[in-house]
């Protein structure tokens, strides 16, 4: 059974993977409609795993005995400056993310709930690999600069398709 305190930063957390599914999908639409394929395609792809990471929450709590809570979700934005620009504000959510996550474990200890602390260690991996993902990809573009966007759209669609075949 889930305490009130845990219940709560629970559905939060539902929340904010919910958010983050929209942000990706509003970045993978963006993407798409400029013709960058690769790049939408890695966005979307994003989208979809943080819709499982929302819906991981959910069962969680409910079969822990609470109820989730399905959230409104807030409006992403539409336009974002540039493809550099999307991927920092993609980082900068991952580790934002990942401190809601780490607060999550801290009250687990707090509460002395193993239970959760034993569930939520698969998001402490899965944190640091996104924010891993992301920087390696910034890393990519600084190298390559903003005129070698072409090329960058192609490499990373391939590294989606590399990463896939590994899972
Ligand atoms: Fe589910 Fe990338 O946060």
């Amino acid at each position: 059974m889930l305490s009130e305190k845990m219940y709560n930063i629970l559905n939060e957390q539902v929340s904010k993977e919910a958010y983050a599914s929209q942000l990706y999908l509003a970045m993978a639409s963006w993407a798409e409609a400029r013709g960058l394929e690769g790049i939408s395609q890695w966005f979307y792809a994003q989208s979809e795993e943080e819709r499982e990471h929302m819906l991981k929450f959910i069962h969680f709590i409910n079969e822990r005995g609470g109820h989730a809570t399905v959230p409104k979700i807030e409006l992403p934005p539409k336009d974002f400056p540039g493809v550099r620009e999307a991927f920092d504000a993609s980082l900068e959510h991952e580790q934002m993310v990942s401190e809601a996550i780490n607060d999550i474990v801290a009250l687990s200890l707090e509460e002395r709930d193993f239970a959760t602390n034993n569930w939520i260690q698969w998001f402490v991996e899965e944190q640091m690999e996104e924010e891993a993902s992301v920087q390696s990809i910034i890393d990519k573009l600084e190298l390559l600069g903003d005129r070698n966007l072409y090329i960058f759209d192609r490499d990373i669609m391939a590294m989606r398709a590399a990463g896939e075949s590994k899972e």
